[in-house]
């Protein structure tokens, strides 16, 4: 059952609007029929429209507006899943449509034409009402000749500012009046390391904060946080973060504002920018990142959240950490812990592209079912409810070639206890111990020693010189349906802690990241 969260007119609005008067409430979708599709909302506009419509709006409907909305589920084949529509649904996250024209609504429901790559919110701004507004109230209504003078009010809004445009490309002298004292100051969400984490992260370590933000300078520009990372790495880097800094991490970010003509307004990077909403940045690397701060490449209509999972750091990860480390030949046997995370998946997708017989270790029978009938592995072992031990011989009688360790431990030991002579390890990550936890580990060095085994760590920084090389490579096996992926989204910056710690114990499925 899926709940909508919705906004009521709950009192009439008596002068300007007051908090109170529109009220948050949350609403059960019934399952869609036959014709029907259900849509998420992915930007909602704001209009002047929605005071002035006030006196006609009926007190306890949904509040009256316009949304870029995200298809997600559909009994309807001109509205499929993944499409975007344009639609008066309301003030509200989810609804249940059936397409087609909507006879309470004076503007049409309509799928998103295709903006060759300019971002959907531009359905509800430049590219939808306001700048239909702005192309017909002016040229139709006004019928302008070059030379002649135009004067805008509300000059700086949405229709204002595109009438004005409007103005100059027919050859008009533009005046335009608007309202403003000087840029408005931005307050970012930021998380601090506020007490060093003992053991598992606890809530209290981390801290939510506001910090302002100094208005942007020559070559800087400021970034907006769209979706969050969350990483591993995030747990077991804690010892080197100075207490009261920002929390270490990547995201991907929108340009809202810029004075560096390389990195515009509108389109997005991927920076190590930490775990906060707004950044102030210079672009180009970040000396305090082992990681390049870059504009997000083309990726072919694919969700700009891939720049921080199957087409960023985590893609990399598996791409150069398999290949450049083991050197897989076809027939071989490859075995992946931590199988159904966002490294670990990939992995053994790759194993798969290059021949290999593939064995994931993952905590669920879910995660499991995933791997092996969606993502192809040959075979897999859930370590919490089976014995590792004794299942893996049967599973791979021949022996294990490469082992792509995402994880140490007890699940590390029993797959060098069946590595073939010469076999390769790469070590990717230890997450059984990155709390603190106690190895009740073997001596390892009997079977590298007596079996030849080639074990190397690597750090994907490694690779930062061939970044490009791994992001298009596995942006072709993405197209070619080759690599799947699969995303587990928190939603809300506020909730970032609480998806980190959800990711530690094994809730997520695929790439956790937190959709702000
Ligand atoms: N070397 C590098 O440059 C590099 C870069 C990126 C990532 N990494 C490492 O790669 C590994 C995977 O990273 P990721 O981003 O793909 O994370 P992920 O696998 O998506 O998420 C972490 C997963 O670890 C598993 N896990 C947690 N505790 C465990 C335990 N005690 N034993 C076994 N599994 C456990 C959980 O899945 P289950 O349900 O299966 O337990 C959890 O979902 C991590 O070790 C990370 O540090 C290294």
């Amino acid at each position: 059952m899926v709940k909508a969260k919705v906004w009521k007119y709950e009192r009439r609005f008596d002068g300007f609007p007051k908090e109170g008067d529109l009220k948050l409430v949350e609403e059960e979708l019934p399952p869609i029929k036959d014709g029907e599709y259900l849509a998420e909302a992915v930007y909602l506009s704001v209009d002047p429209y929605m005071r002035a419509y006030a006196p006609k709006v009926p007190l306890g409907a949904t509040y009256i507006g316009q949304q870029v909305a995200r298809i997600i589920e559909s009994k309807n084949p001109d509205f499929p899943v993944g499409k975007y529509v344009v639609g008066s649904f309301g003030w509200r996250s989810h609804t249940v449509s059936k397409g087609g024209p909507d006879p309470a609504a004076t503007l049409p429901t309509t799928v998103l034409p295709d903006f060759k790559g300019l971002p959907e919110s531009l359905g509800v701004g430049t590219l939808g009402m306001p700048g239909n507004t702005a192309y017909f109230g002016l040229l139709e209504i006004t019928h302008p000749k070059a030379g002649e003078t135009l004067v805008v009010s509300g000059a700086a809004g949405a229709v204002g500012s595109h009438v004005g445009q409007i103005g100059k490309i027919k050859g008009l002298k533009v005046i335009g009046i608007a309202g403003s004292t000087g840029s408005k100051m931005v307050k970012a969400k930021v998380w601090k390391y506020e007490r060093r984490f003992d053991g598992f992260p606890k809530e209290g370590d981390l801290k939510l904060v506001e910090e302002e933000l100094p208005p942007i300078k020559d070559g800087e520009y400021l970034a907006e946080a769209v979706y969050l990372s969350v990483d591993p790495y995030m747990r077991a880097y804690a010892p080197k973060v100075p207490l009261g800094a920002t929390y270490i991490g990547q995201q991907v970010a929108r340009i809202i504002e810029s004075k560096n003509p390389d990195f515009p307004v509108g389109k997005y990077v991927v920076g190590s920018f930490g775990w906060r909403s707004h950044t102030v940045s210079k672009g180009g690397p970040d000396p305090a990142a082992t990681l390049p701060t870059t504009v997000l490449p083309d990726f072919k209509g694919l969700p700009e959240s891939l720049g921080v999972g199957t087409l960023g750091m985590p893609g990399n990860t598996a791409y150069f950490g398999l290949l450049e480390i083991t050197h897989p030949k076809a027939g071989e046997t490859l075995v992946v812990s931590g199988a159904a995370g966002a490294v670990g998946s990939h992995v053994g997708q790759i194993g798969k592209i290059k021949g290999l017989k593939v064995i994931g270790i993952a905590g669920s029978d879910k995660k499991l079912k995933w791997l092996k009938d969606e993502l192809g592995f040959d075979e897999v072992i859930n370590y919490k409810t089976e014995d590792v031990a004794k299942v893996l011989p049967k599973l791979a009688p021949k022996g294990v070639d490469i082992y792509f360790d995402n994880v140490g431990g007890e699940i590390s030991d029993i797959v060098f206890d069946n590595m073939n002579d010469f076999g390769r390890i790469s070590v990717c990550g230890g997450i059984s111990g990155y709390n603190g936890e106690k190895a009740k580990g073997n001596v390892i060095q009997l079977n590298i020693v007596f079996k030849q085994l080639s074990i190397q760590g690597f750090l994907v920084g490694r690779w930062t010189d061939r970044w490009l090389e791994g992001i298009q490579q596995n942006l072709q096996w993405v197209l070619d349906g080759k690599i799947k992926y699969k995303e587990t989204r928190t939603k809300g910056f506020e909730n970032m802690f609480k998806a980190f710690t959800d990711m530690l114990k094994g809730g997520n499925i695929g790439k956790a990241i937190v959709e702000v």
